[in-house]
Parts: C-alpha cells; sequence; structure tokens
C-alpha cells in the first residue's frame, strides 16, 4: 500500500480553499492507501504568529479535521512538534538544498514581501522542512493544493541531492496528488489571488466555522460582473471571478463546471450566489456541528494526537535514524 503524507498549518481557521483543496481529498484516500496527516506547527512560527493562541488553534485545526471525516483511528493524524524525527531531518536537508534553490521559491518571494532582509529565516528554509515532514516516512503520493506544485518540486530535487551524496538510493521520489477543479480556490474579492487563512480580509474568504449569514453575507458580497452566466467555459475566459464561484460550486457539488453551466446558463448572480449560499451552508453545517462536538472535549482530541504522534514516531524514527548513520553521525549508545 503506499504511503501518503500531508500537513496543513494552524495558521488560522481552515478555509474553503484548504478543504475543496486538500482535506476534502485526505479522506477517500484513507481506503486505499496508508496515510499520515499532520497539523504543522513548526511552519506556523515562520510568519507572525501570537504564542498565546498558537496551542488553541493547533488544537481547532486538529479537531476541524477530524469533523471533516480524517478520523485517527483510521490514519496517522499528529502535530508536527509532537515527532521530533521532522526537525532534525530538516537540519540535514538544510545542509543538503542550495541556495540558489531556495532563491526560486515563489511562496517565499510572495510571503516575505518587499522587505526581505528582515524575513524570519526560518520562511526561508521552511520547504526544506516540508521536504522532512514527508521524507522522513518515505511517503511517495502527497495531496495538495496548486500552490505547493514547486515545494515538491524542491522535495524531489533535496531527496536526489541526499542519495547521491550520500551513495545510496534511501529516499524515494515523492509524486503531487493536485486534484478537481478546486486545486487553486481564489480569493473572494480578487480573483487574481489564492483563497487563504491569512488574508487581512475576512470577506475574502469563507472560513470551515462561518455560520449561514456570515456565508451568505460573504457569497453576497464577493466580486463578480454584470454578465449572467454562460453556456459554455469560454464563456468564463477573462473572468476570474465568475470563473472561481462557478469551480466552488462544482467542487461541493462534486461535477464538473460544464454540468454546473449546463444548470445555471443564462442566471445572473444573484441568483446563482443564493444557489451557491444553500449548498456552501448544507455541506458546512454538519462539519461545524461536528466540530463544536469534538472540541467540548479537549482532552479527547488532544488523546487522538497523542496516539498518532506514538504511531507516527514510530515509522518515522527508524528511517531518520538511517539518514543520519548515512550522513556518519555517530549513534548514541
Ligand atoms: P497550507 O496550510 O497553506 O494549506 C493546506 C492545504 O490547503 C491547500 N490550499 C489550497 N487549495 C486550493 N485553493 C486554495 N486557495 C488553497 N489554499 C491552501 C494547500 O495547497 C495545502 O495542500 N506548506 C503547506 C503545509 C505542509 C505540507 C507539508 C503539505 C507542510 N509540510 C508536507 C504537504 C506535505 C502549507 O502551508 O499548507
Amino acid at each position: 500500500m503506499q504511503r501518503v503524507f500531508s500537513g496543513i498549518q494552524p495558521s488560522g481557521i481552515p478555509t474553503l480553499g484548504n478543504y475543496l483543496g486538500a482535506i476534502r481529498h485526505w479522506v477517500p484516500m484513507m481506503n486505499t492507501h496508508e496515510c499520515i496527516y499532520c497539523v504543522v506547527d513548526l511552519h506556523a512560527i515562520t510568519q507572525p504568529f501570537d504564542p498565546a493562541t498558537l496551542a488553541v488553534q493547533t488544537r481547532e485545526m486538529a479537531a476541524a479535521l477530524m469533523a471533516c471525516g480524517v478520523a485517527p483511528e483510521r490514519c496517522v493524524l499528529f502535530v508536527q512538534s509532537h515527532v521530533h524525527a521532522h526537525a532534525r531531518l530538516a537540519w540535514i536537508f538544510n545542509c543538503v538544498a542550495r541556495i540558489g534553490w531556495l532563491n526560486r521559491m515563489t511562496q517565499f518571494k510572495d510571503k516575505a514581501g518587499k522587505d526581505r532582509e528582515n524575513a524570519g529565516a526560518g520562511l526561508y528554509v521552511y520547504p526544506n522542512l516540508m521536504a522532512a515532514d514527508i521524507l522522513a516516512y518515505h511517503a511517495t503520493r502527497v495531496p495538495v493544493g496548486e500552490d505547493q506544485k514547486q515545494h515538491l518540486e524542491l522535495a524531489n530535487d533535496i531527496a536526489q541531492k541526499f542519495n547521491h551524496d550520500f551513495g545510496e538510493e534511501f529516499f524515494p521520489s515523492i509524486e503531487p496528488i493536485i486534484q478537481g477543479v478546486a486545486a487553486r480556490v481564489m480569493s473572494l474579492r480578487d480573483g487574481t489571488k489564492k483563497m487563504s487563512k491569512s488574508d487581512p480580509s475576512d470577506q475574502a474568504r469563507i472560513n470551515l466555522t462561518d455560520d449561514a449569514d456570515t456565508i451568505a453575507l460573504k457569497i453576497r458580497r464577493a466580486k463578480t460582473d454584470a454578465e449572467p452566466l454562460p453556456s459554455e467555459l469560454a464563456g468564463l475566459e477573462g473572468r476570474a471571478e465568475a470563473k472561481n464561484l462557478v469551480g466552488i460550486m462544482a467542487s461541493i457539488t462534486d461535477r464538473q463546471p460544464q454540468e454546473v453551466l449546463r444548470e445555471h446558463a443564462g442566471q445572473g448572480f444573484g441568483t446563482f450566489k443564493g444557489a451557491l449560499t444553500d449548498v456552501l451552508v448544507s455541506h458546512l453545517g454538519p462539519i461545524q456541528q461536528e466540530m463544536r462536538r469534538l472540541l467540548a472535549d479537549p482532552a479527547a482530541v488532544d488523546a487522538g494526537l497523542r496516539l498518532g504522534a506514538e504511531k507516527a514516531s514510530a515509522i518515522a524514527e527508524p528511517i531518520v535514524c538511517r539518514a543520519e548513520k548515512l550522513v556518519g553521525f555517530l549513534p548514541r549508545s
């Protein structure tokens, strides 16, 4: 059975983008693969964060994943900082990866902004830690949204260079799994930007915990154009915001955009947005209810994560020890 690894940062409430682009694909993979899913708190401290809320956000993210169907008894679900193998392998990868490779990472450029000299060093080496997350388990399949593709290419470069430098086919190559029409859900306010947990405007995203009124308001205010919906996909060209809403509708109702257009062709956005709100509210309602139920007993969530950390360590520890041996470290006696 192939091994899957994926992760999500506890840097806020998961968005509809996280859900449609990644989390939703994680659940069915648990039937066909050995799945390892991680709340990546080490990654979350690479950008400004509040130490007073990080632990709460980490537990909330775990509960959100569980509420979406990532059942801790059917996969390995854990918190990154609980398994030390990640940081150990990441350090080795910091020494394997080349600065020139990291300089090409578009996400670093976006996140560091103009004041690059002042960005944290952790943000710069972030992709090395991501490579360690996956390779510490010898995982080969990584379900992610489109925005992570470049990081996974870098992870493959790191694996190859490690194998070359230390003389063994030790790390496998990784295959990104980027699925469906919602692999890149865009901001509700600007169809050229991706929907993000950390967007300063809450109006730009749907959070998985938004109630019915908030969803209705955000969808009503979502940027669109004055044209009605076309009957063919070609009619969405150059209409990024319209295309995004059709893509969201298609993804959440498990259809192709063309089928959505067939049903809604000729409608104005007022009508279409009403239909989209109804679908979103009825889809997210049960997830929110389950999340509230789980968070009413935080100790039970933490117990699930403890079990996950034990299972994760049992897989990663021997792999990372072997990597350390290949590098030439003196084993602890
Ligand atoms: P993060 O926390 O930004 O996002 C988690 C997952 O959601 C996907 N995603 C989206 N998909 C579609 N449309 C969007 N607007 C959208 N926004 C986010 C992301 O592609 C991701 O799959 N670096 C990663 C976390 C990570 C990881 C890993 C992933 C750390 N180690 C190892 C895979 C394997 C990140 O910041 O994801």
